[in-house]
């Protein structure tokens, strides 16, 4: 039966970089999507910055920007680094959307029609310097339980006792380090109570994972409080309407965020939004989220629907917290890895199978050791399942110029038997996010290939000429099995699947070409390209390197030296001299002083482009053999959306020759070429006529 599914991953905060503990979730998500894809389902995979709130709103006044250029900056970064990873959501749009605004709203108006909605006076901390009421995580004081200094508003690290920041002893601000006051101020609340016996019913109606079920049990045990929706102004968000300077607490629009997002998809695409998110749609609504949102998502989100006569969520998928070596990350120990960095040194579908190997669907964290993620990629992806294609069609290549046999032998009978019976549960799998068992038996089916193929020895067949016809079967075999492995594996691997079609000569793989009726033979294959490449361990000594560079920050006046990402096809390389291009039009501030000396000790030479070639699989970049008279160099640059190959081939430009190289995926960067750009447009310089290559800029 066909399905409709609307599916979601959390929305990140606008104001901090997408990092490899997000990348846990999404990553999960985008296999479980293209997984209901590949059994023929619609699935609607959407996505958003989460934007408001007083952190967004103290960033960019400390970067002295409006808070909507940061979360628009946020946003291109976002949308950058999640498709670095090839998670592909239909669409990533923002909290701060006329769409979601209204929901936010519309909501707000039915439960208070709905006498869910209690006002009452309520006293916080006030900072006078800086005149806003503190979030419990800016005031700093001491534990009135332990007497532990400098802990924060809400819970004391030292001994656990959590408070009300009022009871704080001698609190400051950590804002302005002044000493706050007591403020009272008209405080709008959710009366969550009055959900109980629904709560009750809804979380145990299959809804949440069954571990989640104790924490929900102490939920109700302390019993449910009011919930406070409300924020005093100065505040980044959404006004409360009918109310002066009251704005909707950040949580309050997120979860509507879901909707508003999927109604602007539903407007982009034509799709019923009314039908989706109806009492008692017939559409399936999935969350994805990390245990620590749980309360949201179990509470908050689902009577805020039920009161507000909307349908509510079908399963929320709930998983752990990713360490790094046993240990949360961290930024100084060096653990805190950041998508952008690990993009500048790893194919992403590494990791994509690295986390997938270690997801179980089950809420416990999940843990990346840096030596275990290249042992495994090495021995799963290059040694067992990209080997069987390399051994295979070598032979086919050269000695049947790509054909193959029109059947297989009757040995491989059991073995492909194997493979066809194991698509069903491999689906269920990772129809349960069991993604760890999914992998391990697909793998196990690797390891039998590779040992059929070891039982009949290829290379010695290939030493008999009357064997040919067997040789021709047994690879033709083994060919069979890697395009079903690679079936298998397309979910997780999507890009390398995609290589994998395009040399196997087949159309994109769906879940019911893995039957004996769709086995490919006596037809022909691509020559074997190489597919995958194993990791070096010494790229792990480049990913620590990064580790010690700051973050990408939009408005850092001094530019990172390298930034090009080659794996995050949308960021050419030479923008990197001007920071991120984000808002067309806004011209970047100027970069801090530099001597003479810095400047010197850049390498800049006149270059002939000799030739200029695409690159398959990405999008934005160009391959330029330049000429610099001493040398040649393969310079790859993101380009390709300004220039085409044939009007760079021939022209003078201005090269980095002394830029230290940069492994890519698709080969060494050996420099870099300039060039200026705002995001819109790209415009690479050039010499005045007479300049000849190899000549120094000075
Ligand atoms: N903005 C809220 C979510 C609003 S949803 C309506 C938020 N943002 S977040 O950026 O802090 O986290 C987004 C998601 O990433 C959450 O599901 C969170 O659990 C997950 N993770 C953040 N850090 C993580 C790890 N270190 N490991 C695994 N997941 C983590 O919460
Ligand atoms: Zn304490």
């Amino acid at each position: 039966m066909s399905r409709t599914l609307l599916v979601t991953s959390a929305l990140p905060y606008a104001n901090g970089s997408i990092h490899l503990g997000h990348l846990v979730e999404h990553i999960q998500t985008d296999i479980w999507v293209r997984h209901q894809r590949m059994q023929g389902h619609t699935v609607h995979y959407i996505c958003a910055d989460d934007t408001h709130g007083t952190p967004v709103m103290l960033a960019a006044q400390a970067q002295g920007i409006p808070p909507e250029e940061l979360i628009d900056k946020a946003r291109t970064e976002h949308v950058r680094d999640f498709q670095g990873f090839h998670v592909h959501h239909d669409l990533y749009y923002t909290t701060h959307s006329p769409e979601t605004r209204v929901l936010a709203e519309t909501i707000y108006r039915q439960l208070q029609q709905a006498g869910y909605i209690t006002i009452r006076p309520i006293e916080q901390l006030f900072d006078t310097q800086r005149s806003l009421f503190l979030p419990d995580r800016f005031i700093k004081g001491e534990c009135p339980r332990c007497h532990a200094k400098d802990q924060y508003g809400d819970n004391c690290e030292v001994c656990g006792a959590s408070y009300a920041p009022t009871d704080l002893i001698q609190p400051v601000s950590a804002l302005s380090g002044a000493t706050p006051v007591r403020r009272t101020s008209e405080h709008h609340f959710f009366r969550l109570a009055l959900c109980e016996s629904f709560l009750r019913d809804w979380t145990h109606s299959g809804t949440i994972p069954p571990e989640a079920a104790n924490k929900l049990e102490e939920w109700f045990k302390t019993g449910l409080t009011d919930w406070d929706i409300s924020r005093d102004k100065p505040y980044f968000g959404f006004e409360i309407p009918g109310t002066v300077d009251k704005f909707f607490y950040v949580w309050l629009d997120a979860p509507v965020g879901y909707m508003g997002t999927f109604k602007k998809l539903a407007e982009e695409r034509g799709l019923d939004f009314d039908a989706v998110w109806k009492k008692d749609s017939p559409v399936e609504l999935y969350h994805f989220i990390g245990k620590d949102i749980l309360y949201f998502h179990s509470l908050f989100w689902p009577a805020m629907l039920e009161c507000a006569g909307y349908r509510t969520p079908t399963r929320l998928f709930v998983h752990g917290f990713l360490t790094v070596d046993g240990q949360k990350m961290s930024k100084s120990r060096g653990s805190f890895i950041t998508a952008h960095q690990y993009l500048q040194v790893f194919d992403p579908e590494y990791l994509r199978y690295y986390f997938a190997a270690k997801l179980n669907g089950s809420m416990d964290d999940i843990d990346l050791n840096l030596k275990d993620f290249c042992a495994r990629v090495n021995s799963d992806l290059v040694g067992k399942y990209i080997n069987i294609a390399s051994r295979c069609a070598g032979f086919l290549t050269k000695r049947f110029d790509g054909w193959l046999a029109p059947a297989f032998p009757e040995s491989a009978t059991p073995l492909l038997q194997t493979f066809y019976a194991a698509a069903q549960p491999i689906a269920q799998h990772y129809d349960d996010r069991d993604y760890a068992r999914a992998l391990r038996e697909i793998m196990t089916l690797a390891d039998a290939a590779n040992q059929y193929i070891d039982q009949y020895k290829p290379w010695e067949l290939a030493k008999q000429p009357d064997q040919a016809p067997l040789l021709q079967q047994v690879c033709s075999t083994g060919i069979e099995l890697f395009r079903l492995l690679t079936l298998f594996l397309k979910p997780v691997l999507p890009v390398l699947a995609q290589r994998a079609e395009s040399f196997l000569g087949v159309l994109p793989l769906q879940w019911t070409h893995a039957f004996p009726a769709q086995a490919l033979t006596g037809q022909r294959i691509q020559a074997y390209q190489h597919l995958l490449t194993r990791i070096d361990p010494k790229q792990l000594d480049r990913l620590a390197t990064l580790d010690q560079e700051p973050p990408t920050t939009p408005h850092k006046a001094t530019p990172p030296a390298q930034t090009t990402a080659p794996y995050s096809v949308d960021s050419p390389a030479v923008t990197s001299l001007q920071g991120m291009p984000t808002t067309p039009s806004a011209l970047p501030p100027l970069a801090d002083t530099i001597g003479i000396d810095d400047f010197s000790r850049i390498d800049l030479r006149v270059a002939r482009i000799v030739d200029a070639q695409t690159v398959a699989e990405a999008d934005k970049l160009l391959r330029l053999t330049l000429d610099i008279g001493l040398e040649q160099r393969i310079v790859f640059a993101g380009i390709k959306g300004s220039y085409t190959p044939e009007q760079l081939v021939g022209r003078l430009t201005v090269m980095v020759a002394n830029l230290s190289p940069r492994k890519m995926r698709f080969g060494e960067s050996q420099g870099m070429v300039l060039a200026a750009g705002d995001g819109t447009g790209l415009y690479l310089l050039s010499p005045d006529a007479g300049a000849t290559p190899g000549l120094r800029l000075k």
